[in-house]
């Protein structure tokens, strides 16, 4: 048995590695053999073997050793990593050397692989709606564990005042890992925001940086009641205006810029409702005195951050009397936006009051109703430079009023149906007071048996109109339209 303890004494000598006698010492010292010889039996002795061999056989350089006293160099060994980073190797050399994970000799005895000190900054939802918190995370890295610097727009942030900065330690092999978060409201910016994160130890120094998207979200549309129109002294001109938005503060009027407030001349009535975070602002005017005008109205909306968004509608306001019986029949906004066209009888017609305000049609009563508007009907060939056996496009323009013609074409009495042979497109284009159909016959492949009259035919609610035209051939095998001079 004492053979046997001098043995191991011998072997664990040179296990205790380099050339330093007083290194040496140590692991001799914890296997005194007055305490290990009784008790060795041959199942310790083979697990000594196993552990003290290999040292013995692999002569360590004096700059490889362990610096880490905290057991990390057993757990870089155990997951592999001491060929991940050069600082793994450098760190635990004696471990990951014994454990044959690295070369005996190698860059890690130079001692120059630093452990990284890094950030790393993130944030589960980047673009926000103003008023919105944003939850920012920063983990930091290093050896010893850095400490996180918050920086907002390049200036330092203090987060010791927030009331949910959260730090947690997340441990790590050799390199420790810290995670902080902090909570920010949006309405702290005014626009887009840089956030920054700064890991920074006696080691070194980690950067990460990240952009805010703060979206404003002030909502507006408004409207005018009742409908757009020109205003006599005499009618109750109420504005209505309606703002929402996470970000809204107020709604107001402007006129000429100026404010328009609650007096003997305006009437101005607001409501509010907050609902899931967002504001709905809802406010008429009433013009409690209607002067002769023509402005621009304003409603504007503005956020706590001092942006506006605004909306404005004409008023225009005439010292004009109106027959009772002269009225708007064709609606009240198409006859104001149709208003320049008030010297056609049809419009006069139809838009009376309109037109007697913009002084087109003398005060008086309602004119008679069976003025039709004309439907005009017009034949054309698209390109004048068609051969026989290409493709012929004969187009159909036609305006009429009220509603939307319908366009049929013929050949001889026959309609021409929709077939291979002929493709028919329509485009219809509505604007105040007219409608134009656009038809085109496509005629594909021309042959001899498509030459002949072509009619195009126009319906609408109250009247029907049609133009004709004769397809030709040239001698020199040209496709000519000649219209009918009816
Ligand atoms: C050998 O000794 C160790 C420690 O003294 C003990 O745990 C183990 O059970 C022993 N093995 C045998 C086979 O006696
Ligand atoms: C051992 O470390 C020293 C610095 O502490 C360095 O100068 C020397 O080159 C290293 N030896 C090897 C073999 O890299
Ligand atoms: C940074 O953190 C994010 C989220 O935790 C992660 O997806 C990403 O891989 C990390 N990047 C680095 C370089 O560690
Ligand atoms: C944002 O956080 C503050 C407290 O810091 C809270 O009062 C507020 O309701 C939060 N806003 C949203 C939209 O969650
Ligand atoms: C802040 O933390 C408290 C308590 O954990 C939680 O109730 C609250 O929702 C958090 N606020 C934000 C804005 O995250
Ligand atoms: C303003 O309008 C509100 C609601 O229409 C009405 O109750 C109020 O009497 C009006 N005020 C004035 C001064 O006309
Ligand atoms: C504004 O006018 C509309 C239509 O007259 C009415 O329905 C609404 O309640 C009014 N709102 C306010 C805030 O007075
Ligand atoms: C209203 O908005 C337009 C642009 O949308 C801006 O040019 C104008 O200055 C604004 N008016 C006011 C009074 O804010
Ligand atoms: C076509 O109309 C004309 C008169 O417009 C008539 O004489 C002729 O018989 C009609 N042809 C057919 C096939 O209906």
């Amino acid at each position: 048995m004492l053979g046997v303890a001098v043995f191991l004494t011998a072997i664990l000598a040179v296990a205790g590695e380099d050339v330093d006698p007083t290194d040496a010492v140590d692991p001799v010292d914890a296997l005194d053999p007055s305490s290990l010889v009784g008790q060795l039996n041959v199942s310790l002795f083979e697990k000594l073997m196993l552990r003290t061999l290999p040292q013995a056989m692999i002569p360590l350089h004096h700059n490889c050793t362990d610096y880490s006293e905290t057991g990390d160099c057993d757990l870089v060994v155990e997951n592999n990593l001491c060929g991940a980073e050069k600082f793994y190797a450098r760190y635990c050399c004696r471990s990951c050397t014994l454990a044959k994970q690295i070369p005996t000799y190698g860059p890690h005895l130079s001692l120059t692989a630093k452990i990284p000190v890094t950030a790393n900054i993130s944030t589960d939802k980047r673009e926000l709606r103003y008023g919105e918190n944003v939850t920012v995370t920063c983990e930091v890295s290093g050896s010893p564990v850095p400490e996180v610097l918050w920086f907002l727009d390049n200036k330092y942030f203090d987060v010791s005042g927030l009331p949910n900065a959260t730090v947690e330690d997340l441990g790590g092999i050799l390199t420790k890992t810290r995670r902080e978060t902090i909570t920010l409201p949006t309405n702290m910016f005014n626009n887009d925001f840089l956030c920054t994160c700064i890991a920074v130890s006696t080691e070194g120094r980690g950067e990460s940086r990240l952009t805010i998207y703060v979206e404003k979200d002030i909502g507006l549309s408004s409207e005018i009641l009742p409908g757009e129109r020109l205003f006599t002294l005499t009618d109750d001109i109420t504005l209505e205006c309606t703002a929402k938005g996470v970000s809204l503060k107020e709604i107001g009027w402007t006129m000429n810029d100026e404010i328009l407030e609650n007096s003997d001349s305006y009437n101005i009535t607001e409501e509010r409702i907050v609902e899931d975070g967002e504001t709905r602002i809802h406010s008429n005017i009433t013009f409690l005195r209607p002067k002769v005008m023509n402005n621009y109205v304003q409603c504007f909306a503005s956020t706590p951050a001092g942006d506006f968004r605004n909306t404005s509608r004409r008023v225009i306001v005439m010292d004009v009397k109106i027959h009772p019986s002269c009225k708007d029949i064709a609606g009240r906004r198409e006859c104001f936006y149709g208003r320049y066209t008030c010297d056609k009888d049809y419009v006069k017609s139809y838009c009376c009051r309109t037109c007697t305000l913009v002084g087109v049609v003398p005060v008086g009563p309602q004119p008679p109703s069976n003025i039709e508007a004309p439907l005009k009907v017009y034949l054309r060939l698209f390109s004048r430079s068609v051969l026989y056996g290409e493709e012929v496009i004969i187009t159909c323009d036609s305006i009429g009023y009220p509603g939307t013609q319908r366009v049929v074409w013929y050949k001889g009495n026959t309609t021409i149906e929709p077939t291979d042979h002929h493709l028919i497109e329509e485009t219809v284009t509505k604007s105040s007071m007219s409608c134009h159909v656009s038809s085109t016959l496509r005629i594909m492949g021309i042959a001899k048996r498509d030459l002949g009259k072509y009619t195009c035919k126009a319906v609408n609610d109250i009247t029907e109109s049609e133009s004709s035209a004769m397809l030709e051939i040239t001698r020199d095998g040209y496709i000519e339209l000649y219209r009918h001079s009816d």
